[in-house]
């Protein structure tokens, strides 16, 4: 593990194994690099070095470049690395991203020190965040392979203009929270399916929350029944390991808003009945991406103490094909006392989720947020970075995206078209889970027009696809990497700290 402290002061005497540094396009009819932030101070004889070492590597500054220099006569260090911001004015994204690439750079080494151009506290957050986020690395099942496979580096050194400002220090404390619950999704969402049931993903939430003011009530299978929870009980129908549903609640003294977030835990989705095709169905295992997002909300909100309620629930179930399956042409009882008729077994999401929403409402949030894995059509649509936001206002979808935008996540509204709803009648029940007319018409928006008949009118809701953004099945890149990636963890927090500031 990854851990951060703070440094000030010459950057060419600084104990460690590597020193990066920040370049920046030299701008004009020049091609190359210059250095910014604490490395454009270095005394005249180490920073002449470094730039011409720098020009001679044909450095350029540009976003996401990482050149390598020995450090001989220029630092303590005996490697530089240096990253490039591209050009000026750099956001906290971009230095979050730059901090995230120095990161992974930096795998297989001791100790670093990193000399951003940080300005800000939130910029300082940022790269807090960019650097334990870039550093992340998943190998608890790696034995014979560990050699082969670096360690993330030890220990970051932040550079800063002074270690004791309360500000910096506080703004490191969130980063390190957040970062922190991030990599608790993706834990979540890389680990394997078979150790990660829902009575071990319950397991899990309990130990996350572990020493937080968080309250924490399991259903088993035996209180889903007594309770009427027909979606979540007919998806995990097919599994010889039960569903749950987890309902975590942090009500710190004193607040009155009251955000509530509803996360799809489907710990793997074969499909069911509807089998998927075999190719790439391991990726499957990530289909608790939004339940994971939910528990590091709130884990993250407690941990930094937001004076705001929160209240996460983990809709658990494996969706598995068995003798005791559900079967297309079935029909439940969902919570809300709402028909479903289950036209393909592999629309699971949806169904588990209308359970979800309608209990969370019963505890009357201000806003309703849930998160899901939900459709293929996200990736069509947005493609593999870009969560689609739906909801029945239009006002808080654009405060998510606004949240979003300030937490350096891509996030896009979307709209419910209403001459969707008409093609999921059924012809027995009250709806059916898919549409059979226009079958592949908009998807994302289908899941999400089902979802709104489950959110009472005068209900502020929205929805967040986040299918292909919530596992990276391509390059690592910036602080993302390959796997599970904890999307939508920091603009949920970031919609907690506005609700909190009465924002919303
Ligand atoms: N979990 C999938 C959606 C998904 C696809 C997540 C790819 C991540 C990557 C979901 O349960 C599903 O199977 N959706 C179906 C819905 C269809 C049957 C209407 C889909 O998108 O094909
Ligand atoms: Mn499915
Ligand atoms: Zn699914």
């Amino acid at each position: 593990m990854t851990t951060l402290a703070l440094i000030s002061g010459d950057l060419t005497t600084a104990a460690a194994d590597v020193l990066v540094v920040a370049t920046a396009p030299a701008g004009g009819r020049k091609k190359s690099a210059v250095l910014v932030g604490p490395a454009a101070g270095l005394k005249a004889a180490p920073k002449r070095r470094l730039e011409e070492a720098l020009a001679a590597l044909s450095a350029t500054g540009k976003h996401g470049e990482v050149v390598r220099v020995p450090g001989t006569g220029i630092s303590a260090a005996p490697l530089v690395l240096a990253v490039g911001l591209g050009a000026a004015p750099w956001t906290d994204e971009s230095l979050r991203r730059a901090a995230g690439e120095a990161a992974r750079a930096l795998v297989g080494n001791r100790r670093a020190v990193l000399a951003l151009p940080v300005e800000t506290a939130s910029a300082l957050d940022a790269v807090a965040q960019g650097a334990l986020l870039g550093a992340y690395s998943y190998d608890h099942y790696r034995v014979d392979s560990k050699a082969k496979h670096k360690s993330p580096v030890g220990r970051v050194s932040l550079h800063v203009a002074d270690v004791k400002d309360a500000e910096t220090l506080a703004a490191l404390a969130r980063g390190r929270t957040i970062a922190a619950a991030v990599n608790l999704a993706r834990d979540l969402v890389n680990t394997p399916s078979a150790d990660l049931v829902p009575s071990d993903f319950a397991a899990q939430a309990g130990l996350a929350i572990e020493g937080l003011p968080v309250a924490l009530e399991v259903l088993d299978e035996e209180a889903l029944a007594e309770g009427g929870y027909g979606g979540i009980l007919a998806v995990g129908r097919g599994s010889a390991n039960p569903p749950r549903l987890v309902r975590l609640a942090y009500r710190p003294e004193g607040a009155t808003a009251h955000l509530a977030v509803v996360g799809k835990g489907i710990t793997f989705d074969t499909g069911g009945i509807s089998i998927k095709p075999s190719g790439g169905m391991h990726e499957m295992k990530g289909d608790m991406g939004g339940a994971a997002t939910a528990l590091s909300t709130i884990v993250a909100a407690a941990r930094l103490g937001l004076p705001v309620n929160v209240t996460s629930y983990l809709c658990l179930a494996e969706n598995m094909p068995s003798g005791g399956a559900q079967k297309p042409g079935d029909v439940f009882t969902s919570y809300s006392g709402t028909t479903v008729e289950v036209l393909d077994t592999d629309a699971e999401g949806r169904l588990v989720l209308c359970d979800g929403l309608a209990r969370a409402q019963e505890d009357k949030p201000d806003v309703l947020v849930d998160v899901a894995t939900l459709t293929g059509a996200q990736g069509i649509a947005l493609g593999a970075r870009t969560v689609g936001i739906m909801g029945n206002d239009d006002d808080l979808n654009e405060a998510v995206h606004d949240a979003a935008e300030r937490a350096g996540e891509t996030m896009w509204p979307m709209p419910l078209p209403e001459e969707l709803r008409a093609n999921l009648d059924s012809q027995v029940a009250d709806i059916a889970n898919i549409a059979l007319v226009g079958r592949r018409d908009g998807g994302m928006l289908s899941a999400s027009v089902f979802l709104r008949e489950f959110v009472s009118d005068g209900q502020r809701w929205a929805h967040l696809d986040i299918a292909s953004p919530s596992y990276n099945g391509h390059r690592a890149y910036g602080y993302t990497p390959r796997g599970g990636t904890g999307v939508a963890v920091r603009t949920l927090v970031q919609l907690a700290e506005d609700l909190a500031d009465g924002a919303l």
